[in-house]
């Protein structure tokens, strides 16, 4: 047996590879399996990887050359080793991962992948691993982060280990702290507070890019948001880090605070870094903060275009990844923040009217929507809260 633990070979992609058996680790209905284990495997990422490997492939094709990939964090290396099988263009993948146990298994997958000459392992803290790749000739030209919580303590060493005009890739799975249960938390780890509102996943999003945005400004750098997502129970972002204080100081520009109205849902955006305490201007209720976190875009239209061609080439990925890159490609041209119709309802204690009429009663009085991947009962729209209430009421009417 080559692991002193249960384990049962599985296929994702095109990778064969051994796991840890997941049922062997699961004592109780209310565990979480992939966290018991010796080595981690979460099977429900799939999906991010799925859109990784679309995201990374675009990246290549752009660059116009090979380009190397580093995961820092690689657990039993079936990411690392879908890029080395499944991204073309790829000069060599580098894998790391501190647990030894994870080493040993992600080792033994990439012999039995064949890959031994394509990829190089490593087993050490991630932010050492990725300081021996600091120097200007030794960066990585992608970095995937991809930790247990929060990526924010690699972040300064990921910035450090990417070239110029590199693709960096993080996912955060504290959702608690990101989305206003403590917000607290999310000041310490992002640098911005959260606030539990009804959109509350695009804030924590905007607070994992806004914690990018000042790391990478202490190094000059500045930060291109090419797509972001929000899939079961994480959040991740792709951003292209470009070098130059202009580009960082265009980046800071893109900073503020989010301001929300728990009583009537208007909502504000403030860009800047000084931001009193507010009353409504509507209702006269003081407004709760968010922030400092990203204002800017959550996607680039043209990489979410050329996504969605590549996602269209490749027959094996997740049924969602298309839809998934067209949503948040049309409401990357939205405004800030979402309603969702629910939560009006439930205040107003209304019945839920479909989404669409809703939809439909706010563009007869000339408003943009945009449906959001963050929430399937959730609208953006460029009308003000009170016609957004307003229409939500119409269409919780019976027709007549
Ligand atoms: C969420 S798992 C990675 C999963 C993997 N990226 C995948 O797609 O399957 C996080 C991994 O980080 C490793 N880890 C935790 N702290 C680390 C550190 N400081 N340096 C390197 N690896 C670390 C853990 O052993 C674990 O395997
Ligand atoms: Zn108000």
């Amino acid at each position: 047996m080559p692991f002193d633990f249960p384990y049962e070979m599985i296929s994702e992609g095109e990778a064969v590879v051994a796991v840890p058996k997941l049922s062997a680790f699961k004592k109780a209905p209310w565990e979480y399996a992939p966290s018991k284990a010796p080595v981690f495997y979460n099977p429900i990422m799939r999906l991010n990887r799925d859109i990784a490997i679309v995201a990374i492939q675009v990246f290549q094709r752009i660059t116009g050359r090979e380009i190397s990939v580093a995961e820092p964090l690689a657990g039993c290396g079936v990411r690392g080793i879908r890029f080395a099988l499944e991204i073309e263009g790829i000069r060599h993948v580098y894998m790391n991962d501190l647990n030894p146990k994870a080493y040993e298994m992600a080792k033994y997958n990439v012999e039995m992948n064949r890959l031994s000459d394509a990829v190089t392992l490593s087993n050490e803290d991630a932010n050492l691993f990725m300081s021996k790749y600091a120097a200007p000739r030794r960066r990585f030209d992608c970095i995937d982060i991809d930790p247990f919580g929060s990526p924010t303590p690699f972040l300064d060493s990921a910035i450090r280990a990417l070239r110029d005009g590199g693709l960096l890739a993080l996912t955060a799975t504290d959702m608690a702290p990101l989305c206003g249960v403590h917000p607290k938390a999310a000041l310490r780890k992002y640098g911005g507070l959260s606030i539990r509102t009804e959109y509350c996943h695009e804030i924590a999003m905007r607070l994992l890019i806004g914690s990018l945005v000042m790391a990478a400004a202490k190094h000059d750098i500045g930060v291109k948001v090419l797509f972001s997502h929000k899939s079961n129970h994480y959040i991740r972002v792709y951003a292209m880090l470009l070098h130059g204080a202009r580009r960082a100081d265009e980046s800071i520009e893109e900073m503020g605070y989010i301001l929300h109205c728990f009583n009537c849902f208007h909502r504000e955006t403030f860009r800047g870094f000084t931001c009193a305490e507010k009353r409504c201007r509507f209702c006269g209720t003081a407004m709760e903060i968010s922030g400092p976190l990203w204002l800017g875009r959550l996607a680039d239209g043209g990489f979410c275009e050329r996504m969605k061609k590549e996602a269209l080439r490749r027959e094996k990925l997740d049924r969602r990844v298309r839809d998934i890159i067209s949503m948040v490609h049309r409401e990357s041209d939205g405004p800030a923040t979402y309603f969702v119709i629910d939560k009006i309802c439930d205040k107003l204690g209304l019945p839920s009217p479909p989404m669409r009429r809703v939809a439909e009663n706010l563009m007869k009085k000339n408003f943009k929507v945009w449906p959001t991947h963050f929430n399937p009962n959730g609208i953006r729209t460029d009308a003000p809260a009170r016609i957004v209430v307003e229409s939500v009421k119409i269409s919780a009417q019976p027709p007549s």
